[in-house]
Formats: structure tokens, C-alpha cells, sequence
């Protein structure tokens, strides 16, 4: 194998011996680790797989970070608490009501660490996004998946029947990933209102900013229940584009938060990130343009699908999944052989695909390459 910065960087990570004939790590640029995200980026491939925000961060967001690097020698404290608070005031929530985190995904990690153990049960939706359950699977305890209905709306009913006193969390992801689609408010409320007193609901808003109106939708956090079971978890990683820099957080009764809390990992976020999110919060501008753009695009996306007789589950989303009319398999590796990533297979829906919608030019790639697939 020739020795290029990118395999001496994974000969590194693996232990090898090549490191010390090579230039020095630090010398690598950002993109020769990872791929460009970008379509019109050097050579990587199109990244249409992790639900990202493919216009990346807004201008005052990316300054504030930059400006934010000298400060690296202090401890992240000031900019951490003022996020908390400023996050707390627009809730109208108490600063006790809130807990920040290096993602969702460390919130999804916490809750579930918090709740559960061997001999206490989550439920969960199939397909939905999985991290929280693969938590519970480490901690021990049991997880109970109930498919989603013929929506691909979280089906309660179903929900509900396996629900008992050993139930000591239930996810929902609203709208859900990988459908992209919508569990609608009202019977939610009935649902929570029926689960046993002892069972804590967590309900995943990551999407929040993209559903659009729709009477089937409210969030948690602007139109509470006045229910201490319920925690909802947002992310900074989806419509302020800081997938790369890990800022989440959750909103609920501050026992249950006080619970969440304790289980972070001290000094968690950086400064350069909780500032970068303070200012992300507030650039409603921007929060505004990405919104719209994506419902732009996602129009875009089913007008392409429907004149090539492609049928999609309606998306609440910035990505969609649709039929492929073949093995979900073939067109992943279809799509990768020719330089374009879309998500891994999901295998309770294996004749479907997901995709994240991408810049313009990176859609026009997409169709282009999708028009390529040989008919079945
Ligand atoms: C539904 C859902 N929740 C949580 C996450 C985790 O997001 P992050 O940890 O970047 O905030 C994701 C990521 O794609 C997601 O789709």
C-alpha cells in the first residue's frame, strides 16, 4: 500500500510501526481525514447519509467560533452557563428544568443510564432511531420494539399493551428517523396519560424545526403536558448545522433532569461549541432560511420522485425514505460505487432507502445516478 496521509493516518490510529517515518499528524488537513462533505469538494464522496444540515453553519456562527479559539486555554464555564440560561429563557423554563449535552445523543445515553437497569424495560418504535436502545441493551435491561403502524406513525396501541410496571422508559422519536414521519400529537397525550405512573417518556424532537405546520404536530417543549414523566431532547447537530460540534439538550421536571445531570461527564462541552450554539440559537435569520430551504427542497426532492413514478413516505424531515422497487442493498452500493453515501440499510424496511437532502447540486448528482439503475 503506498504511503498517502490518508492510510498513514489509519496505520496510526491502528498501532503501526509506519507512523514514525511519516509526517507528523498534526500537519493533516481536517478534509484528508475525513471526506469532503461537499459535492463539488475534492474527490470525496456526497454525503447523503447522516441527516446533517448540508449548508453547514451560518457565517456569524462560523466567526464566533473562530474567535472563540483563543480562549482554548480556559475552562468552557461562562459560555456553558450562559447558553443553559439563554436556552432556559426562551422556554420560559426554570435553568433547573434544563440539562445541555455533548449531542442528543449524550442526552439519549444519560436518560437512558438514568432509568434503566437489568429487570426494568424500554419501548421503542422499528424501525426508529436506534442509539437509545443499544444503551439499554449495555445496561441490561430488556427492549421491547413494537413495528411502526401503517402510517409509520409510532403505533401506541401496540405500545401501550406491552407496557407494566417493569416499563421504566418509553422513546418516541417525533417525527422519527428513518421514516421522516409524523406520530400525531393528540393520540400522544392519550398514550402518555395511560402509561403507568412509574414510566418516564422521552420524546426526541430532533427533527422539530423541519415539520412544517401540520395540525398532527406541537412540540413538547412549546405546548407542554404539565407531566413530570415527559423529557424532551433536542439537538443543535440538524437545522443550526453543528453536527460537528455536539450540542443538545433536554427539557423536563427537574427531578428528572437533576437525574440526567448527574450522570454527565463533568466540564462535557467545549466553549467553542456552547458558543457557537449561543450564537447559532439566536440567529433566528438563519434558523429561518434553513427552514424554508429545506422545505424547498424536499419539495424539490418528491417532484423528482414522482416523475420518476418513485414512491416516498411523506417527510416531516430533512430526509425522506422511499421505495426502491428491488433490494434496499443493491441501490446503497449502488449509490456508493458511484461516489454517493446514502444511510446503511434498515432491515426491517429493506426494500426502502433513506436519503438526506443535499445542496442543489448535490440532488442533481443524486437523480442522475439513480437514473443510472439498471431496471429491475
Ligand atoms: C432522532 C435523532 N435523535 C438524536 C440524534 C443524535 O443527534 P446529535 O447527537 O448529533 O444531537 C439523531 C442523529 O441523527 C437523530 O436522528
Amino acid at each position: 500500500m503506498p504511503i498517502t496521509r490518508r492510510n498513514l493516518f489509519r496505520n496510526v490510529a491502528a498501532g503501526t510501526a509506519v507512523a514514525a517515518a511519516l509526517p507528523p499528524l498534526a500537519d493533516l488537513a481536517f478534509s484528508e481525514l475525513v471526506p469532503s462533505p461537499r459535492a463539488s469538494g475534492p474527490g470525496g464522496p456526497i454525503i447523503l447519509s447522516r441527516n446533517e444540515n448540508a449548508y453547514g453553519p451560518s457565517q456569524k456562527v462560523i466567526a464566533s467560533m473562530q474567535d472563540s479559539l483563543q480562549f482554548a486555554n480556559r475552562y468552557p464555564d461562562p459560555a456553558v452557563s450562559a447558553l443553559h440560561g439563554r436556552i432556559a429563557q426562551s422556554h420560559s423554563i426554570r435553568p433547573e428544568q434544563l440539562v445541555l449535552g455533548c449531542g442528543s445523543g449524550e442526552i439519549l445515553s444519560i436518560t437512558a443510564s438514568a432509568f434503566l437497569a437489568p429487570g426494568k424495560t424500554l419501548i421503542t418504535a422499528v424501525p426508529t432511531f436506534e442509539s437509545i436502545g443499544r444503551c439499554a441493551k449495555a445496561l441490561g435491561a430488556q427492549v421491547v420494539e413494537i413495528s411502526l403502524d401503517k402510517n409509520y406513525s409510532h403505533d401506541l396501541p401496540g405500545m401501550l399493551a406491552r407496557a407494566d410496571a417493569s416499563t421504566a422508559l418509553v422513546y418516541i422519536c417525533n417525527p422519527n428517523n428513518p421514516t421522516a414521519s409524523l406520530t400525531p400529537r393528540k393520540e400522544l397525550e392519550e398514550f402518555i396519560r395511560k402509561l403507568p405512573p412509574s414510566t418516564t417518556v422521552l420524546i426526541d424532537e430532533a427533527y422539530h424545526h423541519f415539520v412544517g405546520t401540520t395540525p398532527d404536530y406541537t412540540s413538547f417543549i412549546e405546548k407542554p403536558m404539565n407531566d413530570d414523566r415527559v423529557i424532551v431532547a433536542r439537538t443543535f447537530s440538524k437545522v443550526f448545522g453543528l453536527a460537528g460540534i455536539r450540542v443538545g439538550y433536554a427539557v423536563g421536571a427537574p427531578e428528572k433532569i437533576q437525574s440526567l445531570s448527574a450522570r454527565r461527564l463533568p466540564e462535557g462541552l467545549n466553549a467553542v461549541g456552547a458558543r457557537a450554539a449561543l450564537v447559532a440559537y439566536d440567529d433566528i435569520e438563519y434558523v429561518q432560511m434553513s427552514e424554508k430551504r429545506n422545505a424547498e427542497d424536499r419539495q424539490e426532492f418528491f417532484n423528482q420522485a414522482k416523475s420518476r413514478k418513485v414512491e416516498g413516505i411523506p417527510s416531516y424531515t430533512n430526509f425522506a425514505m422511499f421505495k426502491t422497487g428491488r433490494p434496499a442493498v443493491e441501490v446503497i452500493e449502488h449509490f456508493k460505487k458511484n461516489n454517493i453515501q446514502i444511510a446503511r440499510l434498515f432491515p426491517s424496511m429493506n426494500s426502502y432507502v433513506r436519503v438526506s437532502f443535499g445542496t442543489p447540486p448535490e440532488m442533481k448528482e443524486f437523480w442522475r445516478v439513480w437514473d443510472l439503475i439498471p431496471t429491475a
